[in-house]
């Protein structure tokens, strides 16, 4: 972006394709750490005089406007972060969009709304995409692809429209790849690896590519259950994914082979229902070894011998990843096994990158300062898919 800046933006409208997906509450925003990292980028583009236009998705809308999926609380509160007004169209790329972006003065920063509420953004079709491509290219006169969160998705705003337009990475951009850099290349040993989150689907590539790397693979959330269901155990009601047990056996064989540890829950909390996320009133648990879970009760965080053994297991870490929660950390009952693995991250002397929407919104939400991490990345699904060694559209995008 500073080569960009140097070559002179003033006047010129900047389109910074951002991640705004913030979760929500209704309209309230209850972590605003993505539109916080891309502050310094949209300041930059203002410091230098452009007419600066943010373009991002949120959730997932079906390719059609979706009140609940509105850019206007990310807006609102991007505009209280830069201490000025925010224009907020209502479109992506139809009147309302073209004329925000008309009235932006030099300087001035305008939002449109939500990107996939345009069937373009999304669409597997090559055409498809390149038109609503092209319609936004109408939009800007250069590109800044600053959302780290969504450089994996081949979208129209990711992977289309910085090919019709003069483009940079953002400042965002080029610190998430500086620091997930540091985990590929000449990584510092003992490398160790806390993978957490509802599925094991999600995460195959991920430990494909983490058994020819690192030294300890630490399993929690509910995709621990399948692994503790593949060496054997029962897991009462718990989330549970059979059709991955051979993939999970054959890991837990490769690592083995390789020399890599696997690291599984010794004692989990148990409940007989899935807790009250909004009410948050206190629930009925118990805390069970691992390999002697009750029938019918749902494994819920990993225990208190479990966070004792994890942390061990991250005290002398030279570099840790982490990626998922441990638990239901939304709930109180259940946050201390996410709680623990944070708190062993910030007590540990070691370079640790926690990843993922929900584990860097676990971490703030649970209170810890933010600074007390190595780095806290924006992008969950992309920073997994770095990892792997995947081409990223949205940087393959930004190369030539
Ligand atoms: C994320 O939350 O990981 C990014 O914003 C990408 O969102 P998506 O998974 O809906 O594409």
């Amino acid at each position: 972006i500073d080569e960009l800046i140097a070559e002179g933006v003033t006047g010129k409208r900047v389109f910074v394709r951002a991640d705004l997906n913030v979760p929500l509450s209704g309209t309230t925003i209850t972590d605003d750490g993505r539109i916080r990292a891309v502050q310094p980028t949209v300041e930059k583009l203002v410091a230098a005089g452009a007419r600066v236009v943010v373009a991002s998705h949120l959730g997932r809308p079906k390719g059609a406007p979706d009140p609940a999926f509105s850019l206007a609380p990310a807006a609102a509160r991007l505009g209280e972060l830069i201490g000025a007004e925010v224009a907020f169209a209502t479109d992506t790329v139809g009147e309302s969009a073209r004329a925000a972006v008309a009235a932006l003065g030099n300087g001035e920063v305008a939002v449109i709304e939500n990107l996939r509420f345009n069937p373009g953004e999304t669409s597997k079709d090559d055409a498809e995409r390149g038109a609503f491509a092209d319609q936004l290219a109408e939009l800007a006169d250069l590109y800044v692809g600053d959302g780290f969160g969504a450089v994996h998705r081949k979208h129209a705003s990711v992977f289309d429209l910085p090919a019709r337009l003069p483009h940079a990475a953002g400042d965002l951009i080029a610190t998430e790849v500086g620091v997930l850099k540091k985990l590929t290349e000449n990584v510092a040993r003992p490398y160790a690896v806390v993978l957490g989150g509802s599925k094991v689907s999600d995460k195959l590539g991920v430990i494909d590519h983490l058994l020819e790397r690192a030294d300890r693979i630490l399993i929690g959330g509910g995709m621990a259950y399948t692994f503790l269901k593949a060496q054997g155990h029962e897991v009462g009601s718990s989330l549970l994914q059979e059709d991955q047990i051979p993939a999970v056996l054959e890991y837990l064989g490769r690592a083995e082979d390789k020399g890599v540890e696997f690291v599984l829950p010794v004692d989990v909390v148990v409940s007989e229902q899935f807790p009250d996320l909004k009410a948050k009133a206190p629930t009925e648990h118990r805390t069970v070894p691992a390999d002697a879970m009750p029938a019918g009760f749902i494994g819920l965080d990993n225990g208190p011998e479990t966070n004792k053994l994890y942390a061990a297991k991250l005290a002398d870490a030279a570099t840790v990843f982490w990626n998922g929660p441990m638990g239901v950390f939304e709930h109180p009952d259940y946050a201390e096994g996410t709680r623990a693995v944070a708190q062993a991250l910030v007590d540990s002397s070691g370079f640790s990158v926690v990843g993922g929407g929900d584990s860097a919104a676990a971490v703030r939400t649970l209170g810890f300062d933010e600074n007390a991490f190595g780095h806290i990345s924006t992008g969950g699904g992309a920073s997994l898919e770095y990892l792997e060694g995947k081409t990223l559209p949205g940087l393959a995008a930004l190369e030539d």
